[in-house]
């Protein structure tokens, strides 16, 4: 019988997490569940926390859902621990997708100085989360979902005094169940050799029962029908089709900040006037569903969930917790330790790659040098990635204003420093790290 506990319970996507655990009952018997909060988070926890033990009751399997605010009681003991928490909450996103756009510069959750500025806030937390663990469940695994996922990860693998960590991302899952539905086949014929960082990956090859569609489903990309693939929370903008041909790989979302700059701003700058960016909507969107949560009657995920960004995340993180449990060596993209599986990146540096999933953990599938001609932006990423690590870890202001003037999304150091010091009062309360000194 299994313990799980999942760090940041009253999120949204709880009821995401409870229904992967209900329908994998037979496979995976977990016996508990805990899920934990903060202060802050109380009533949410309530309130999800309550919709929970009705799902699980109403599909009668015997999983105990226990709700608390003490996070040490919630590990102790637990096989696997799940994280999906954010530090700051929405407010702190919000700020995270405002404050850039004042500068011209792309506004995002977790790209250019919003992820770099979530990655400041996250990182420390979670290494106080990996001390505890290593107090009281010093042989869990912990499933990291909270974003920036890849960032967060790296953090733990090199900083963490736990090192059974991986780094979960819903987006690989979701490409190949989008293109398996445009294809108009089942997802379990479609095998993409996903190769990269989080939030930084590429299709390298696509195989339709082994045989290799790649330039099928880059023909797809490039058309009317692209917007079948997207995740929810980005503006999908069609893609200059010859552009696609010559990549010659398939590009994620996420890739639109990059090889779109341009566009996307202007399509936030649009949107901050409509309905605001995209923390805002959410923000109405999970009153929305808190108000649904409530219902007495409801006992099961209400399919309005699917309108956030992270649809199929219970199946992602369920199906890596079974396979782990099962030693069932299937493969699944997860963020893990290099190690020499992708060429240029150092080897303890997180990369998110195709990996056979054993009861030992992930073993990642060899790739070796990525293509010409995504390589150059994948190490310019790493080169951002390990430095924000550092800096989130020692509070170090020239690591941070290293980090933002490297990162592809911001023009100059003068606007790095302009941001970084904007970002940084802005923050302050969740930024400790940096302002300890000055406060002493
Ligand atoms: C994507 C990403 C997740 C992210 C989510 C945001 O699917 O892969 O990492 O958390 O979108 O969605 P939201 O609804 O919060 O904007």
């Amino acid at each position: 019988m299994l313990k799980i506990a999942t760090i940041g319970g009253g999120s949204s996507y709880t009821p995401e997490l409870i229904e992967g655990f209900i329908k994998r009952y037979d496979e995976l018997p977990v016996s508990d569940i805990w899920l934990v909060d903060i202060e802050e988070g109380r009533e949410k926890l309530e309130i999800v926390g309550a919709l929970a033990k009705r799902m699980v009751e109403k599909a009668g399997v015997p999983i105990n859902i226990h709700l608390t605010l003490d996070r040490r009681e919630a590990l102790e003991g637990a096989d696997f621990v799940t994280t999906q928490f954010r530090v700051g909450l929405l407010d702190a996103r919000v700020k995270d997708e405002k404050i850039p756009l004042k500068y011209g510069v792309i506004g995002q959750e977790t790209n250019g100085p919003g992820g770099l500025f979530k990655a400041l806030r996250t990182i420390p937390v979670m290494l106080d989360i990996c001390e505890d663990m290593a107090e009281f469940c010093p042989d869990a695994w912990l499933i990291n979902f909270t974003n920036p996922a890849g960032m967060v990860t790296e953090a733990v693998l090199r900083y963490g005094a736990v090192k059974k960590v991986i780094g979960l991302c819903n987006l690989p899952i979701h490409t190949k169940i989008r293109i398996a539905q445009v294809l108009g086949v089942e997802p379990e014929r479609v095998y993409i050799q996903f190769a990269g960082l989080n939030h930084m990956v590429y299709g390298l090859n696509v195989f339709l029962d082994g045989e290799n569609v790649t330039q099928k489903v880059l023909g797809i990309l490039a058309g009317e029908t692209s917007s079948d693939i997207d995740v929810k929370n980005i503006p999908d903008l069609g893609w200059e089709p010859d552009f696609i041909k010559a990549l010659g790989v398939l590009p994620c979302p996420y890739h639109r900040y990059y090889y779109q700059t341009q566009k996307m701003l202007e399509e936030e700058l649009e949107a901050v006037k409509k309905e605001g960016v995209r923390a805002e909507v959410v923000k109405k969107l999970e009153a929305d569903l808190f108000e649904l949560y409530k219902d007495p009657n409801l006992n099961v995920k209400p399919p309005q969930l699917e309108k956030r960004g992270g649809a199929y995340y219970s199946d992602a993180a369920c199906n890596l917790i079974a396979s782990i449990y099962n030693d069932r060596r299937d493969i699944q993209t997860v963020n893990v330790r290099n190690n020499g599986t992708i060429a240029g990146i150092p080897d303890d540096s997180a990369v998110e790659v195709n990996c056979v999933i054993t009861k030992d953990g992930p073993q990642p599938i060899h790739v070796g040098a990525l293509p010409v001609a995504v390589n150059g932006l994948v190490q310019q990423i790493k080169s951002f990635e390990r430095t924000a690590i550092e800096a989130a870890v020692t509070g170090d202001y020239h690591k941070a204003l290293l980090a933002m003037t490297i990162n592809p999304l911001v023009p100059s150091d003068t606007i790095a420093k302009q941001i970084l010091d904007d970002m940084l009062e802005a923050h302050k309360d969740y930024l400790p790290q940096f302002f300890s000194r000055a406060h002493s």
